[in-house]
């Protein structure tokens, strides 16, 4: 086995088992681990495109900067993206004008194309080769949406100020010719790999400093304790895309869904480089609509890669639509090849975590109650953008600067007008613990085959499993440590997922995503 072999079977490059087209593309990019007490002017935990972009606009600025991140730079969500550059919301421009009002729908759609003007402005300083273009977005309808829903989003994203168009066709897809869509100018898209690689350079280039294989705990306002030292700092800036300094407040305010996605060649010319999303399925019984998005990236002199991605569900829930992760990728490729029939065969699957805001904004700034830790979450599916406003705001923040934003995005907001899906969120939350009283979906740890995991009930116990790869049995208490759900096996990921808060643990009980702190206890069974 080799060593990237080693380290993809032990999850630390990337949170899941499949491998992202990004991830294969692109060498580890890896600094040391720690090796000492450290003292700094900001400790930014996270290195995703969020972390990143804070530390790069904060050591530009002349702050003294330490970044630490558990993997390796992008492996957390950033390194499982699509990563189309968008000021096209996936929670609808009419919906953020309804609930916010039209002064913040402007400032939002103006933060997001700030967004994409700061990554263009970033690559052309630091030459970075990250194949960035700048394309048209087509929002095209899904077959159980309206067309009245079209045209109140297009008269929304005027309001906003956005550049578009009202079109009677979408353009290049098949059945495009009788079906209308809103045209999008001047977006862009990029590889977020090379991308990363350009700031995580830049960062140690201009006297930063970048541990991976660092975790980060027992977060204050102190700083924090990284792989058994002591991290001080003036500032924290936490950037792992789930707040791990919450047990209280973020976790009410978001809720976490998993999104699939499949990649496949097609010949180059075949299409032009563009952006391409439906409305989203208003039959879904989900709170977050799952839509389908599709872009192309370059691959070779001969192909591109046509990327789709879609067919969420709500983190540890795929059972209630069951619906499991094989078919939901079948879905998927059929939906594609349904408009974009040049697709050849299906290289890359991989499925990823977003976590969906339940007013349609991210939370950047201040984490509510504190004056010197700020948190970056909430980032939907207009991820790329959104991490980069809140580096945008908190570099602001650390630099005493003024911001526009940042009363938009405080994490401290509460939005009256968004309670309806408050209270679904909520209620479906509150339901996972019926788990506690449900069947075990395996009667003993013979069913399993290596590779496997799974949930026993032993008694009033519940207890997860997996049969490693080399036939030994694994076991941990089933009990999320963030508040007491039963976690789920995700048997495509090969991990075990919290359906209350998007929690994620890996094979061997790691936490790899927040809100929980700690990992699974380990349980010793016969
Ligand atoms: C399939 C998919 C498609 C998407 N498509 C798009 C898109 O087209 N456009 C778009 O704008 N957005 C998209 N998104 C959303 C976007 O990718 C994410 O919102 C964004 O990458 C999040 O970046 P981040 O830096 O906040 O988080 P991450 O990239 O997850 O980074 C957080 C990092 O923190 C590290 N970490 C966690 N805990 C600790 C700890 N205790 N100590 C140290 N390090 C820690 C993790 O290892 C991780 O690397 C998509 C997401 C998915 C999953
Ligand atoms: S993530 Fe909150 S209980 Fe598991």
């Amino acid at each position: 086995m080799t060593k990237i072999d080693d380290q993809l079977n032990n999850g630390s490059i990337t949170s899941g088992e499949n491998v992202s087209y990004w991830i294969d593309s692109t060498s580890i990019i890896a600094f040391n681990k720690p090796d000492q007490n450290i003292n700094t002017e900001v400790l930014i935990i996270g290195g995703g495109i969020a972390g990143l972009t804070t530390a790069y606009k904060l050591v530009k600025a002349g702050k003294k900067v330490v970044l630490v991140e558990d993997g390796f730079i992008g492996s957390g969500e950033t390194g499982r993206t699509t990563a189309h550059l968008t000021c096209a919301l996936d929670d609808r421009y009419y919906y953020i004008e309804s609930t916010f009002g039209k002064d913040a729908s402007k400032l939002a759609a103006q933060s997001h194309s700030a967004a994409i003007d700061e990554i263009e402005n970033t690559i052309q300083t630091l030459n970075i080769d990250c194949s960035f273009k700048r394309v048209n977005g087509y929002l095209f309808l899904h077959p159980s949406d309206k067309i009245e829903n079209l045209e109140k989003e297009f008269q929304a994203t005027q309001t906003a100020g956005i550049k578009t168009n009202f079109l009677k066709v979408t353009p290049t897809i098949t059945g495009g010719e009788t079906m209308p869509s809103i045209v999008f100018n001047n977006q862009a898209q990029f590889h977020v790999l090379h991308y990363l690689k350009g700031l995580a350079d830049a960062i140690t280039a201009l006297g930063g400093i970048i541990y991976t294989e660092a975790r980060a705990e027992n977060i204050t306002k102190e700083g924090a304790e990284v792989n058994g030292f002591t991290f001080s700092a003036e500032h924290i800036v936490v950037a792992t895309n789930t707040p791990v300094n919450d047990t209280f407040t973020m976790h009410t305010k978001q809720a976490a869904y998993r999104t699939y996605v499949v990649a496949g060649k097609i010949p180059k010319g075949m299409l032009p480089y563009s952006l391409w999303w439906d409305t989203g399925d208003l039959e879904s019984k989900w709170v977050a609509q799952p839509y389908h998005y599709v872009r192309l990236e370059n691959f070779d002199d001969q192909y591109d890669l046509l990327i789709s991605g879609g067919e969420d569900h709500k983190t540890g829930q795929a059972d209630e639509e069951r619906i499991s992760a094989l078919e939901r990728y079948d879905r998927l490729e059929s939906w594609t090849r349904s408009y974009f029939p040049m697709l050849e065969d299906i290289t890359y699957r991989w499925s990823g975590q977003v976590m969906e805001p339940v007013d349609g904004l991210g939370f950047m700034g201040k984490n509510p109650g504190d004056d010197n830790i700020y948190i970056i979450t909430g980032d939907s599916g207009n991820g790329m953008t959104h991490a980069t406003i809140g580096a945008m705001i908190i570099s602001d923040l650390i630099l005493g600067n003024k911001n526009n934003w940042e009363e938009l995005y405080s994490p401290s907001r509460i939005t009256l007008k968004s309670t309806g899906d408050f209270i679904k969120e909520a209620g479906n939350m509150a339901s996972q613990y019926l788990d506690w009283i449900k069947g075990s979906d395996l009667e003993n740890t013979a069913d399993l085959a290596a590779g496997e995991g799974g949930v026993l009930s032993s008694g009033l116990k519940k207890i997860a499993v997996y049969r490693d790869y080399d036939n030994t049995l694994k076991a941990f208490s089933a009990v999320c440590p963030h508040l007491g759900c039963i976690v789920q096996w995700n048997d495509d990921e090969k991990s075990f997922d919290c359906p209350c808060h998007g929690s994620r643990f890996s094979t061997d009980g790691t936490v790899t995503n927040g809100p929980a702190q700690t990992d699974l206890s380990h349980i010793h069974i016969k």
